[in-house]
């Protein structure tokens, strides 16, 4: 029979993470996204909003998180969900006012959670003054060179000019009309049209990004989640790159594999970001910087959270990487190396708006990255199986020393919205690729707060902007508050032991040579905490004696892992043993 004393005896003395030190709340802080539209609704339009946020603030802090990162609520015209941001001084009037920003940092605080809001530097929306201008003016001025503007090549200046392509599919360059009604240059959006590149080449484009950055510090923004933060810095000779990076993969084919892409993860990036961690430095130790870096690897990433640049960076290797004990483990590891010796924290996110949730990604046969959505006419993921892993593959990410985000709705073990009606996509990516690729709007389904309520309670009149799956029904809130079996309540006591137990700023050493077949078992202690997660398809006998703190199965008394669940367990000081080894 396996024991505690086994695990004990197994536990590598080798470790793979020593324990954090260093000061920092963000280091082992579990951060919570907020996806603005979608998360509540307080004037009953449909559409999620500021008030709506502020008035479930208390939700958050009873879950236990640290933070809350919203993503954009600047005024936009919702090409891109937001992330067409026309004015980055306020809100989109549907989703509230200054004021309201203001009233909800203040709740927020008083609840003991700090807000972090996205800045979207490496385009803006073509509806933003600045485009408006250039457009107005002529080739060569100052106006057009805010963003990045070039003559076309072939007869008339009719093909682009080069054969760069959108992340969202189709051509990365757009045509423009001249102001005297002439066909004009082209600009480049690396996303949609709508979204075209600002050009950071330009003194004023940096000015005025470090003058956006103070005027939230000054709001009292805990920092920035940095949206494309890659990107920004193009190779200005321009040349020729028919690789096509998607945002959910740091893919490229084989071809490209190894080259580095002129738009992506260029060395001169890196300038910025130095720059804007000393203006963050001005405002004290606490603000902070995030990057969204989809890059080719763990060392590549590091390189955004050297001491004087960001503070974290996503950590989307492991959101990508296949439910395979072997795979989790090397990703793992590595990730925790290459952000160590940079002395960075690590993160660890398995959802978010861009991505297909995990409790539908990980029903799917292939469990990798996923697909970019889901549509009714795709294989559908199988759902019980997907929720399995997913509660598992939270008790493995929340135990694991960093910092963790939480995606809206992770807490209650939402599935994708896997068969929206065509013509109710909204993201661009279904336009541009003729129908091809679902997108991400399965994501962003507005939340279900309340199981008997018109809309599952998410607005007053019961108004939602996507419609939500009936499956909600059952995983709304109020079912969930209270019931030990569910998905919130895992979460919940997750963040209670994690903190108790300060796994965050823990140590990792993994358990190697129990007498179990370990193969499928992926098996590490952090601190006291014993994290066991079984991703094969037996049962897997607990080693005996071990007390059980959380089992992502439900209930603490267990005495086995199932195949795709987790366990979390301490070895019983000889104290507490009753004498009986
Ligand atoms: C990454 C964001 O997360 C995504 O939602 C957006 O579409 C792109 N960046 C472009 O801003």
């Amino acid at each position: 029979m396996v024991t505690a004393s086994h695990v004990a005896a197994a536990t590598t003395t080798t470790l793979v993470h020593r324990a954090d030190q260093a000061p920092g709340w963000w280091r082992d802080a579990v951060i919570y996204q907020i996806y603005p539209r979608s998360f509540a609704d307080s004037d009953g339009d449909g559409v999620g909003d500021l008030p709506g946020i502020t008035g479930r603030l208390d939700h958050l802090a009873r879950l236990g998180v640290d933070a809350v990162w919203l993503s954009p609520f600047y005024p936009s015209p919702q090409h891109d969900g937001g992330y067409d941001v026309a004015d980055y001084r306020s809100v989109h009037p549907q989703l509230g006012t200054l004021s309201d920003m203001d009233a909800l940092i203040a709740r927020a605080d008083q609840l003991g959670l700090r807000v972090i809001v996205d800045l979207v530097p490496n385009h803006t929306s073509d509806a933003h003054p600045w485009f408006a201008e250039a457009l107005a003016a002529p080739p060569g001025s100052p106006e057009r060179d805010r963003y990045i503007f070039r003559d076309g090549t072939g007869p008339d200046g009719a093909e682009p000019p080069n054969n760069w392509g959108s992340v969202f599919g189709g051509p990365g360059w757009t045509r423009i009309t001249e102001a005297d009604g002439s066909p004009g240059q082209w600009y480049l959006h690396l996303f949609d049209s709508h979204q075209p590149d600002l050009n950071w080449e330009h003194e004023e484009v940096r000015g005025e990004f470090i003058d956006v950055l103070r005027f939230w510090l000054d709001r009292g923004v805990a920092g920035f989640r940095v949206d494309v933060a890659h990107g920004l810095i193009k190779d200005q000779s321009f040349p020729e790159w028919d690789g096509h990076r998607t945002m959910i993969s740091a893919e490229e084919s084989a071809e490209h594999a190894g080259k580095q892409a002129p738009m992506w993860d260029q060395p001169r990036v890196h300038e910025i970001y130095r720059t804007w961690r000393e203006v963050l430095a001005e405002y004290g130790p606490e603000r902070v910087l995030i990057a969204e870096a989809w890059v080719e690897d763990d060392r590549a990433l590091a390189r955004y959270v050297r001491p004087d640049e960001m503070h974290q960076a996503f950590n989307f290797q492991f959101l990508i990487t296949p439910w395979r004990a072997g795979a989790l483990r090397q990703s793992i590891q590595t990730s925790l190396l290459e952000l160590d010796a940079v002395g960075a924290p690590c993160t660890w996110v398995l959802s978010n708006h861009d991505v297909v949730r995990a409790a539908s990604r990980l029903g799917l046969p292939i469990t990798g990255k996923g697909p970019n959505g889901i549509g009714a006419g795709d294989p559908q993921p199988d759902g019980e199986l997907g929720l399995r892993r997913a509660r598992a593959g939270l008790l493995l990410m929340l135990a694991l020393p960093g910092s963790a985000y939480l995606y809206q709705g992770e807490e209650f073990g939402l599935p994708e919205h896997t068969d929206l009606p065509d013509e109710m996509r909204q993201d661009p990516t279904f336009a541009r690729t003729d129908g091809q690729v679902a997108g991400r709007d399965g994501c962003r389904i507005p939340l279900p707060w309340r199981s008997d309520a018109p809309g599952y309670g998410f607005s007053p009149t019961g108004a939602t902007w996507l419609p939500q799956p009936d499956s909600f029904a059952a995983l709304a809130a109020d079912t969930q508050k209270g019931d030990p079996s569910s998905t919130y309540e895992l979460v919940r006591a997750a963040l209670r032991i994690r903190r108790d137990w300060r796994l965050g700023s823990g140590s990792l050493a993994w358990v190697d040579g129990l007498p179990v077949n370990e193969r499928d078992l992926l098996v590490f202690t952090n601190r006291e905490v014993v994290v066991l997660v079984n991703l094969g398809e037996r049962a897997v006998p607990l080693p005996a004696d071990l007390e059980v703190l959380l089992a992502s199965g439900g209930g603490d008394d267990v005495d086995h892992v199932g195949p795709d669940e987790a366990v979390w367990a301490v070895i019983p000081r000889p104290a507490d043993d009753d004498g009986q080894h």
